[in-house]
């Protein structure tokens, strides 16, 4: 007979407390803390991943206010996103120091699914993936999402669905001008352009938490995955995902003396 579904066999709660595994001996008393607040994040990013997968096929289908219902969860998962670097934060330089070699080389740099959901949202610096040991799914995983259409094509095609050109960078933010400038005219696609950027920007947000929180902990060391460490962190707080919403902010308004 099948064993009765208890809280703990569905879950599966015995494999994942089982899922932590130091390298420290004797056993740093942080070290569980920085195994589990990865782990929470990469499960975290997963289920990002299924919430913009599910974007993507709303934008095709043109189906723009089920998107929004994704956009809320994403928004809300990202801003305990940031806020969880606190928890790491409790950690003293010390005490990361007395366990830190035995990362070595391992990095959150190489962390696929962070890769997977930067190419999707259209940051596709390939040359990461060099530096990123990966197993044959793994490597299919992100050559995937590199031949699908970013959710800024994806964008594109469903503005220009509805009639706006997008064709030259010009004419994108020509439209983006008009929907910006005539919001209630066109709503749903007002209400959608605003969901994109708070997903870039609290990306950004995540990226400048976790850049100050390590000068906190490391200081200007080199970081594990090989890197410069804050130097090289620093300079991601220029990427986005969308640069022709945050470049059309600079037009509206503007008074026109033509
Ligand atoms: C003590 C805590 C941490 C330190 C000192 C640290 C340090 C660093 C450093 C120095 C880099 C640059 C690459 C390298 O050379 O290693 C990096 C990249 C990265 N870390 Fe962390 N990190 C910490 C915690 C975390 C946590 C909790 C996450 C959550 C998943 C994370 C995710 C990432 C990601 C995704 C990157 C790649 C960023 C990019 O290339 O744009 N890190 N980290």
């Amino acid at each position: 007979m099948s064993e009765r579904l208890s809280y703990g066999s569905y879950l599966r709660v015995n494999d994942l407390t089982a899922l932590q595994a130091p390298l420290s001996r004797p056993e740093h008393h942080d070290e569980l803390l920085f195994i589990i607040i990865h782990q929470v994040y990469e499960l975290w990013f997963k289920q990002l991943l299924h919430e913009l997968d599910a974007v993507v096929s709303d934008l095709r289908a043109d189906q723009l206010m089920r998107a929004r219902k994704h956009f809320r969860r994403i928004h809300t998962i990202q801003r305990l996103l940031e806020q969880q670097v606190d928890v790491l934060e409790t950690m003293a330089p010390n005490d990361f120091n007395k366990f830190r070699e035995h990362l070595n080389p391992a990095s959150g740099f190489q962390s696929i699914q962070f890769r997977e959901m930067e190419f999707l949202c259209g940051v596709r610096r390939t040359e990461t993936m060099v530096h990123i040991e990966m197993d044959t799914a793994q490597r299919s995983r992100l050559e995937r999402r590199l031949a699908e259409p970013s959710i800024n094509d994806d964008l594109k095609n469903a503005l220009t669905r509805q009639g706006f050109a997008t064709d030259t960078h010009e004419a994108m933010l020509a439209s983006l001008e008009r929907i910006y400038s005539n919001e209630n005219d066109h709503y749903e696609l007002y209400m959608l352009l605003e969901d994109l950027i708070e997903l870039d920007e609290r990306l950004l947000l995540w990226r400048g938490r976790h850049v100050r929180m390590v000068e906190r902990m490391i200081g200007h060391k080199q970081g594990t995955g090989g890197s410069s460490g804050v130097d090289y962190l620093q300079k991601t707080l220029s990427y986005r995902c969308f640069p022709e919403l945050w470049e059309v902010r600079t037009r509206l308004g503007a008074p026109s003396y033509g």
